[in-house]
C-alpha cells in the first residue's frame, strides 16, 4: 500500500514538473505571437466603439497586483471574456465551462462539490476556489502554481480531470464559431482569434469581479453600519486569533502556511512543495481570503470540512502537529491550535457572516444569463 502511494506520489511529481514546463512553453509561444492592436485597418474590418470600463480600487483595499495598463478592461473585451467563461466549447465534452465549476451565487465556487468535478465526471483533488478580488492577488490556486492571472486558465483548460482540452483545439473551435471571430475583432480592434487574446479577455472579465461591499467593508470605510454585539465580539476574537494570517481587507496575507490539517492519505497533497520543491513548504497552502465564506462551503483545499462550526472545531481541537505546522498555532503551554469556547465560536461565526457581499453575488454583470 505504502509502496503504491509512494509510486503515485512520484508520478505526480513528475507530472507536475512536466506540467510546469508545458506552461512555460505555451507562454513563450504566446509571447511570440504578434498581437498588433494598431492593425485596425485590416482589410474588411471596421472597428466599432469599444469604451474602456472603469476600475475603481475600493478605498479600504490595497493597490492592484494585476497591471491594468497592459490589459485595460473594455466593454467588448469583458463581453468576450464573459462568453468564454460560460462556454462549454472550451472543454473536450462541450459542457464543462469555467462557470460550471465557478458558480456566481456561491462566490464562483462549485456548490455541493467537495473537490472539483470535470469532464466525464472526473473528480479532481482540490476544492474549487471562489473568484473575487483576483486583481489584488499575487498568485493563484491553493499552492500558487501561477503568478499571472492571464496564464491561470491554462491549468483548467488542459487538466485531464477538468476541461481536458488543448489550446490549439479550443482556438480552432472558436475560429469556426459563427460569433467569436467578430467578437475577438471588436474586443481587440483587429481580426485574429489568438490564445493571448482569449486569456486577456478572460482576465478582463475576472479582474472586474471585485467584492467590496460586505457589511465588514462598509464598517472599514466608516459607512453607517453597526455590528451587533456578537459580530463585534467576533471581530475582536478574529483580530486576536485569526488576522495574523487572514489579514487586512482581503483576509489574507497571501502567504503559504500549514494550519495543521491532518495529512490526507488519499491525495498526498503536499501543497506549496509541489511548486517550490522545498521540503519546508510541505503541506502549506495559500491562506485563503474569507470573503463570502458563509456560502463557499465546503472548506479547506480539499473541501473536507462541511460547515463553519466544523472549521472552528478543527482550530480548537483538531490541529495536528508536524514539522511545518505554523508556529502561530503552537501555544506557549505546548498545546496546539486556538482555544475557543462555544460562545466564542458563535461570535466568530457571526463576524464571518459580515463578510458576505450580496451586491457581488447578485451583480448582473457577471450572471450567465
Ligand atoms: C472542473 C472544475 C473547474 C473548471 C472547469 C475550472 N476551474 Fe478554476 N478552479 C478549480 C479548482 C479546483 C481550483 C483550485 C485549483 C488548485 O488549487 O489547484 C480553481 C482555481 C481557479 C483560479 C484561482 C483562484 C485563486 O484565488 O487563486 C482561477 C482564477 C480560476 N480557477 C479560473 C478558472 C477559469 C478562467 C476557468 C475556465 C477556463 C476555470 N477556472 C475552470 C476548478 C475549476
Ligand atoms: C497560521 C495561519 C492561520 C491562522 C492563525 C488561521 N488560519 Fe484559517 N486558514 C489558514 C490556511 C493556510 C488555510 C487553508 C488550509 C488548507 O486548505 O489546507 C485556512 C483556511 C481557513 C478556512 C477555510 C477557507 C476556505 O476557503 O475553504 C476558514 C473558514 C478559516 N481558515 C478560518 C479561520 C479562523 C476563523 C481563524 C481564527 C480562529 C483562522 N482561520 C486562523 C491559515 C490560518
Amino acid at each position: 500500500m505504502l509502496l503504491k502511494l509512494q509510486k503515485t506520489y512520484k508520478q505526480h511529481l513528475v507530472y507536475s514538473k512536466l506540467k510546469y514546463l508545458f506552461y512555460i512553453f505555451i507562454f513563450l509561444s504566446i509571447g511570440c505571437s504578434s498581437d498588433n492592436n494598431s492593425s485596425s485597418d485590416d482589410e474588411g474590418y471596421t472597428p466599432i466603439p469599444n469604451p474602456e470600463l472603469t476600475f475603481e480600487i475600493p478605498s479600504n483595499f490595497p493597490e492592484t497586483t494585476y497591471d491594468l495598463s497592459q490589459n485595460p478592461p473594455t466593454e467588448r473585451g469583458f463581453e468576450l471574456g464573459k462568453k468564454l467563461f460560460y462556454d462549454g466549447q472550451l472543454a473536450s465534452d462541450g459542457v464543462v465551462s469555467c462557470g460550471f465549476c465557478h458558480i456566481q451565487s456561491f462566490a464562483f465556487t462549485h456548490h455541493t462539490h467537495i473537490t472539483s468535478h470535470g469532464v466525464d465526471g472526473k473528480i479532481g483533488e482540490r476544492n474549487a476556489q471562489p473568484l473575487h478580488n483576483l486583481a489584488f492577488m499575487q498568485d493563484f490556486t491553493w499552492d500558487g502554481a501561477t503568478t499571472f492571472l492571464d496564464s491561470q486558465p491554462i491549468i483548467p483548460l488542459t487538466a485531464e480531470k477538468e476541461m481536458n482540452e488543448t489550446i490549439s483545439n479550443v482556438l480552432s473551435k472558436l475560429e469556426n464559431d459563427p460569433n467569436y471571430p467578430e467578437m475577438f475583432a471588436n474586443a481587440f480592434g483587429s481580426e485574429g482569434v489568438t490564445a493571448e487574446r482569449m486569456f486577456k479577455a478572460l482576465s478582463q472579465f475576472m479582474v472586474l469581479m471585485v467584492s467590496a461591499n460586505s457589511k465588514f467593508d462598509k464598517w472599514q470605510r466608516g459607512e453607517s453600519v453597526t455590528f451587533t454585539d456578537d459580530e463585534e465580539a467576533g471581530r475582536i476574537l478574529f483580530d486576536t486569533n485569526c488576522a495574523s494570517c487572514h489579514a487586512g481587507s482581503l483576509q489574507t496575507d497571501q502567504s503559504y502556511r500549514n494550519n495543521g490539517l491532518p495529512a490526507d492519505p488519499e491525495f498526498m497533497d503536499n501543497g506549496r512543495e509541489k511548486v517550490t520543491g522545498l521540503p519546508e513548504d510541505s503541506f502549506k497552502f495559500k491562506v485563503p481570503s474569507l470573503r463570502n465564506i458563509e456560502i463557499t462551503f465546503p472548506y479547506m483545499h480539499d473541501g473536507r470540512l462541511a460547515t463553519l462550526e466544523d472549521v472552528l472545531d478543527f482550530y480548537s481541537d483538531g490541529v495536528e502537529d508536524s514539522e511545518t505546522l505554523d508556529p502561530i498555532l503552537r501555544q506557549t503551554d505546548g498545546s496546539l491550535g486556538i482555544p475557543l469556547t462555544s460562545d466564542e465560536k458563535n461570535q466568530l461565526i457571526a463576524f464571518l457572516k459580515t463578510l458576505t457581499d450580496n451586491d457581488f453575488l447578485l451583480d448582473n454583470r457577471f450572471a450567465e444569463f
